[in-house]
């Protein structure tokens, strides 16, 4: 997360935040357990003005909507996108009441993150306009209270999240996150070469989760110890991320694949594209976010990562080089 404080003639602010990739640890992040996440320089932005009156207009130009709440939260303009915009509603107007401010705001938020995918777009969103508002009203606030702000709008979106996506979204970098832990950023000596697919499958989150739930419900043993396994394996991939050791992170996600696909949130398409990528000599490749669809991702560095986005693309699906955002 970085913010603009290019304020002085026309009195906004601007910020934005990183999308994100689950290394290892989707899903098992849900009951407590760590998970290993990187931001990814994939960036959403937000700029945010003064009104005249005292209402919220919440706009997106490349997301194709604009709606206006009144002092009430009312929508007052707008209707058809009060889903898509009350997410940033909540968060500009948390902020505001924070500043004890009754002034409106205009909030523009642009996106180059895939929605809906795993990549984390609701969550950098959320972050890019805590920052920008709290910036704009005068407010120093700290990064996790950032964070805490753009949970709130997570929870509307996604139902109950571990939070793991606003948390690597404000902090940035490669991280290890527990739930209501503190996050440790994780020094690592050598760049992570991650190349996504993303199959444009667009799933929900929350659904995802809840089915995993089901699961646990009908097989609490058996889900609980795949669950265990999968934090275990995390903390592992920490330790190898801080040695740098490229084939056991791997190896590592190659187990978590199989691991989310026996909690039943791969796919057949899923499970094709990561096969693709570990014949063609990836170190390791795996389903990133909750699965059902979204995107892949596979350790891979120079000709094989081009194979990998190769064999990716001649599947249908796009392809890039993941970069670190720092
Ligand atoms: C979503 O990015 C990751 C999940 O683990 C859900 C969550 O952590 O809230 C599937």
């Amino acid at each position: 997360m970085a913010t603009g404080r290019s304020l002085s003639r026309s009195r906004a602010a601007i910020a934005r935040a990183p999308g994100k990739l689950i290394l290892t640890g989707e899903h098992a992040v849900v009951y407590g357990e760590p998970a290993v996440v990187m931001a990814i320089a994939r960036y959403a932005r937000a700029t945010v003005g003064f009104r005249e009156d005292a209402f919220v207009k919440i706009e997106s130009r490349d997301l194709g909507f604009s709606c206006v709440f009144d002092e009430e939260g009312e929508v007052v303009a707008g209707k058809r996108w009060k889903k898509q915009a009350t997410p940033l509603y909540i968060v500009a107007n948390r902020i505001r009441r924070i500043a004890g401010s009754k002034r409106g705001l205009d909030v523009r938020v642009e996106s180059e993150i895939p929605i809906g995918v795993g990549l984390g777009s609701s969550a950098a969103v959320a972050v890019a306009v805590a920052a920008a508002s709290s910036t704009l009203l005068g407010l120093d606030l700290r990064r996790d209270e950032i964070s805490r702000i753009a949970y709130e709008s997570e929870v509307f979106v996604h139902g109950k999240p571990s939070g793991i996506d606003n948390t690597v979204s404000t902090h940035g970098g490669i991280i290890f996150f527990e739930r209501g832990q503190i996050t440790r950023r994780l020094e690592v000596p050598r760049r992570i070469p991650i190349v996504v697919g993303n199959t444009g499958a667009e799933r929900s989150t929350g659904m995802l989760v809840r089915s995993v739930r089901k699961l646990v419900e009908r097989h609490p043993e058996v889900a609980h110890s795949i669950i265990s396994t999968i934090g275990e394996l995390s903390r592992q991939v920490s330790a190898f991320m801080e040695r740098g050791d490229l084939r056991k992170i791997g190896e590592l996600m190659n187990i978590n694949h199989e691991l989310l696909a026996a909690l039943g949130v791969s796919t057949e398409a899923l499970d094709q594209l990561v096969h693709r990528a570990r014949r063609v000599g990836a170190l390791g490749a795996k389903l990133t976010g909750a699965g059902g669809g979204g995107c892949v991702i596979a350790l891979a560095e120079g000709k094989v990562a081009e194979n990998v986005i190769e064999a990716w693309r001649s599947a249908g699906v796009q392809a890039f080089q993941a970069q670190v955002d720092e």
